[in-house]
């Protein structure tokens, strides 16, 4: 899946637009080129991807390797819930029929356990810039 990041520039205004490719490396190579030029970009997939590594890769594996305890989050754009590789799926979460998109995950990520009580899913993530630097990252994490 591709992403269109639309940035502002610092010459002068014009937005230029990146587009995602589905490699990792590739996504996050564009990403630390980009950076310096600016201070102000809405989601950052390198402060995700940090920030994944904190909280949630113990759980959820990464592209080379499923989690044991929660499920797989490679490609999860566009997947019903509960139907990723390895992890321990509860019965809501198999029957919310929810699709994962950037609003469901946003509003899911937010408060698991409110927004889908039963969940086995502990860690909440209410920071909005965090919500949209994990988005980002698992955009390229496809
Ligand atoms: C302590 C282990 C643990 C940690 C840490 C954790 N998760 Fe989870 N996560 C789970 C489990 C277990 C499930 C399955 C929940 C269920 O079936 O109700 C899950 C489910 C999910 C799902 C739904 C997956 C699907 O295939 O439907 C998403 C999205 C998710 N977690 C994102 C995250 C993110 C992002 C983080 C880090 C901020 C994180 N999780 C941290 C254990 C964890």
């Amino acid at each position: 899946m591709n992403l269109l990041v639309r940035r502002p520039s610092p010459l002068g205004g014009a937005v230029i637009p990146v587009v995602w490719g589905q490699r990792l490396r590739a996504g996050l190579l564009v990403a630390a080129v980009l950076a310096p030029f600016s201070a102000a970009w809405a989601a950052d997939p390198i402060e995700g991807k940090r920030l994944y590594e904190m909280r949630c890769l113990g759980c959820h594996g990464d592209d080379h390797r499923a989690g044991t305890i929660g499920p797989s989050l490679t490609g999860i754009f566009g997947r019903k819930a509960a139907s990723g590789e390895g992890g321990v799926h509860s019965r809501v979460l198999i029957e919310s029929g929810i699709r994962w998109d950037d609003a469901s995950l946003r509003k899911f990520l937010a408060a698991p356990m409110k927004e889908l009580p039963g969940t086995n899913m502990p860690v909440a993530v209410p920071n909005p810039q965090q919500l949209d630097d994990l988005l980002a990252y698992l955009h390229v994490l496809q």
